[in-house]
Formats: structure tokens, C-alpha cells, sequence
């Protein structure tokens, strides 16, 4: 077999894989979003904690994501489908108000530490999606507010355990 019959197959057969992997369909969801259970009102956030998560996380981590173009064309809809199934599993802040308590105390302190050690926004996210960096305050400012959270949360639990007394 001569090169460029080989060269030929092989785009053929490229092609042919290409084609069969659109047929393999992930659904993309935005599930309804329920405004009251969103972590804006069912938690003190400020306007730039909020404008934050908004820019950086939401598209993984809510019910709202932009959907990008490449995220219907297969083998990259395979991946961005899931990275946002998985991201709204461990974290869903259009959902947040559904959580209790102790599981908000968890993922407050969680997102600080993602954050810090450079594992959110996931890294591949942003490669395309500059804008949803982190600056150095970015995530001072959404630590200390997780902080404050969560010490919120902590007291307001041991004024009902005291009230039960
Ligand atoms: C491109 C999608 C994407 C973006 C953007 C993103 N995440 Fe995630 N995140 C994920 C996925 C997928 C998981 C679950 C798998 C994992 O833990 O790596 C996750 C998990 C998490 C968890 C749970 C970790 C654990 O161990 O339970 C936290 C907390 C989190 N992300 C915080 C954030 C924060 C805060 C931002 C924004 C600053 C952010 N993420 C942006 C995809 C994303």
C-alpha cells in the first residue's frame, strides 16, 4: 500500500469515528432553578463574593450554565457534559438553600481549599474561559467570606442546641 493510499483511509477512518461519536449523546441539562434555594438568597453573600462565584464557578457548579458550542459536538460534549454532572453532584449553588448546615460548613471550607491549591475553577476550564480566573484577592475575598460562613453556621447551631436545653 502506497502512502497515500494510507493517508486516505486513515483521514477515511477518522472521519468515520468522528461521525459515529455525534450519535453518542449525553443530555445537557439546566435543570429549572428555583430562586429561593440559591445560595444569593438563602445565604448572606456580598456583591463581590456573588459576582465571583457567578464568573468562575457557575457554569460547572449550577443550573445555569452557558453551554459553549463545543459542547455539542463530540468527543469535547462527552467531557463538558460530564465535568458539569459531576461539578452540580459536589456542588450545586443553585441549590445551595436545600443543603443542612453541616454539609454547607463542608463544601465552605472545601471551596476555600479548591481554590487556594489551584483546583477550581478547573484548570482545563480555563484555558478557554480566561476571564473566570482567580486573582490573588479573588480568593482572599471568597475565603474570608466561607470563613465568616461557616463560623455563622457553627453559631447558630450551638444557640439551638442551647435552646433545646
Ligand atoms: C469546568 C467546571 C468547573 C468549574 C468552572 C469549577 N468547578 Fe468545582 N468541580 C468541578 C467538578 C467536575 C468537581 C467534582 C470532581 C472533583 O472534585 O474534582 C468539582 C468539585 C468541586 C468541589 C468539591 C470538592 C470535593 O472534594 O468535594 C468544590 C468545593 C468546588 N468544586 C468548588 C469550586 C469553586 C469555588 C469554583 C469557582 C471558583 C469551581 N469549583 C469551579 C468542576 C468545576
Amino acid at each position: 500500500m502506497n502512502m497515500t493510499v494510507l493517508v486516505k483511509r486513515s483521514l477515511f477512518a477518522i472521519g468515520f469515528l468522528f461521525a459515529a461519536a455525534q450519535f453518542v449523546r449525553l443530555t445537557k441539562t439546566n435543570p429549572p432553578e428555583n430562586v429561593a434555594h440559591t445560595i444569593q438568597v438563602s445565604t448572606p453573600v456580598g456583591s463581590e463574593v456573588s459576582r465571583i462565584l457567578e464568573r468562575s464557578c457557575a457554569d460547572c457548579h449550577s443550573d445555569r450554565t452557558a453551554w459553549p458550542w463545543y459542547s455539542s459536538v463530540a468527543p469535547a460534549s462527552w467531557l463538558v457534559i460530564s465535568d458539569v454532572n459531576e461539578g452540580r453532584e459536589a456542588l450545586n449553588l443553585s441549590r445551595w438553600g436545600l443543603y443542612g448546615d453541616g454539609q454547607k460548613a463542608k463544601l465552605l471550607t472545601k471551596m476555600c481549599e479548591e481554590i487556594s491549591n489551584g483546583k477550581m475553577p478547573m484548570p482545563t476550564y480555563l484555558v478557554i474561559h480566561r476571564h473566570a480566573q482567580m486573582s490573588y484577592t479573588d480568593i482572599q475575598t471568597l475565603c474570608s467570606w466561607a470563613q465568616a460562613s461557616s463560623q455563622d453556621l457553627a453559631s447558630i447551631a450551638s444557640t439551638e442546641a442551647k435552646g433545646k436545653n
